[in-house]
């Protein structure tokens, strides 16, 4: 497989990724109950976050915020900017912040700023993917889907300049 005329090594095969979903889905219910709010961050985390929703067996609300950080495609920076706020009220609601990867932690930071300063009753992230010695700042996921290694991913909703976020699997680019 390739991906800008860089060939791509399988990381994590699907069926991995599906039988780690439905874990995290279950320890997450344990903790949170029903009712609570999964806010995910586009673009890169609807694809984990379809699947996820789908293995609560309570009732839960949905909805996106739009962030950007700016650096390079491949390296976020400090400077992240909420592009699309959410569109629900989540004050005194339990919140679960959900995005695809955990790397410097720049992004996740901010918007845990963001959203604590909308008094939500709890509020956990879960990630799908942990680049842990990557971090520039001090952010811990309460859920974590895989530590990954320092490489740039691709697939399953990640992309790199857009490309590769419909792959099934998550592909290492060599
Ligand atoms: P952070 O702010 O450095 O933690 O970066 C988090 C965001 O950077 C993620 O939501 C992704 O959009 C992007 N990102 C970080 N590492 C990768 C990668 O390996 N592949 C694709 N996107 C990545
Ligand atoms: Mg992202």
């Amino acid at each position: 497989m390739h991906i800008k005329g860089r060939s791509l090594s399988l990381l994590i095969p699907e069926e991995k990724i599906k039988e780690r979903v439905k874990e995290l889905a279950k320890e997450i219910e344990k903790d949170l109950g029903e009712n609570f709010v999964v806010v995910s961050l586009l673009k890169g985390s609807f694809v984990f976050t379809a699947d996820l929703i789908r293995e609560f067996s309570v009732p839960v609300k949905v909805d996106f915020m739009w962030v950007s950080s700016y650096g390079s495609s491949q390296e976020s920076s400090g400077s992240v900017r909420i592009l699309q706020d959410l569109s629900m009220d989540i004050k005194d609601q339990k919140v679960l912040l959900v995005d695809d990867i955990l790397d410097t932690g720049y992004t996740l930071k901010k918007v845990v700023e963001f959203l604590r300063e909308k008094e939500p009753s709890v509020l956990k992230v879960c990630v799908l993917l942990d680049k842990k010695e990557r971090r520039k700042v001090e952010l811990k996921a309460d859920y974590v889907g895989f530590e990954v290694p320092d490489k740039f991913l691709v697939g399953y909703g990640l992309d790199w300049d857009e490309e590769g976020r419909n792959l099934r699997g998550i592909y290492a680019v060599d």
